[in-house]
């Protein structure tokens, strides 16, 4: 059975000692519910700043149902690349996870399908759970070219990968129009892409790899609307952005499985 998963990217935002505070208070609230031996519960995902990541895998070392990520890493092993963080120093903070392919690194850093594949290897390589990031601009929905927006990243950036190699990846769908925008797609159009994205990978797999493939759902998820996105068969979580930088509204979203 595929896993389910609430994840909080907290972008750019939150000094190391105001994100500390936030971890402690997700963990407190993970153990206070036992979520982390509930069957059917999610587990959480923090994708913190670089400068964060030693610190939070510390201390969620060892707790169950609370893994740590990183936001981004690089294509290549180790060299001079100055400011680049490679997969290697991630896997060795005890991060388990890396966000791969958020639009906002392909609109802003100009990352793309080709760069992403070659993160994605590399995250692979070093143990860490990439999570693609896929989903269509505005104009391209308006224009009714979403599926065929988000098939080509997939193709792009995942499909070229062994059936073993595909199942350790989990996929992000956040519609850029709904990215930071208070536009949150309705339950019917995520459903309708998931669904879609699951289509797509039992027909470049088979069916065991898209039924057990996690497929979350971001853009302006929230502690009001998460519950009917989750209520969605093939919705498996969220990746949340701004509601993941309050402990109050993030503990909320896990709790809407
Ligand atoms: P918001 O939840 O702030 O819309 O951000 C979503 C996102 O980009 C998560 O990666």
């Amino acid at each position: 059975m595929r896993k389910k998963i609430v994840a909080g990217n907290w972008k750019m935002n939150l000094k190391l000692e105001e994100g500390m505070q936030l971890s402690s208070e997700i963990v407190e609230f993970v153990k206070n519910n036992h979520l982390e031996t509930l069957a059917g519960k999610p587990g959480v995902v923090m994708f913190t700043p670089f400068v964060h990541l030693t610190s939070v895998a510390d201390f969620t070392a060892g707790i169950k149902g609370v893994e740590v990520g990183a936001q981004n890493c690089y294509t290549e092993e180790k060299g001079a690349f100055t400011g680049e963080v490679s997969a290697e120093m991630i896997e060795s903070t005890g991060a388990t996870h890396v966000l791969v392919g958020h639009s906002e690194r392909r609109s802003f850093f100009g990352e793309t399908d080709e760069v992403l594949a070659k993160k994605t290897e590399i995250a692979l390589k070093h143990a860490l759970t990439p999570v693609f990031c896929c989903g269509e601009v505005l104009d391209e929905r308006n224009a009714e070219k979403h599926f065929e927006v988000v098939k080509k990243q997939l193709h792009k950036g995942l499909f070229w990968l062994s059936e073993e190699e595909f199942s350790k990846v989990v996929i992000a769908y956040e519609p850029v129009w709904a990215i930071g925008t208070g536009v949150t797609a309705s339950p019917a159009q995520a459903q309708e892409m998931h669904a879609f994205i699951r289509q797509i990978i039992r027909e470049k797999y088979n069916d065991k790899t898209a039924d057990d493939t996690t497929i979350l759902y971001g853009g302006s998820c929230n502690a009001k609307n998460a519950a009917e996105l989750f209520a969605n068969e093939d919705v498996d979580g969220g990746l949340i952005g701004g509601a993941s930088l309050k402990a109050e509204d993030f503990c909320t979203i896990i709790k809407s499985f």
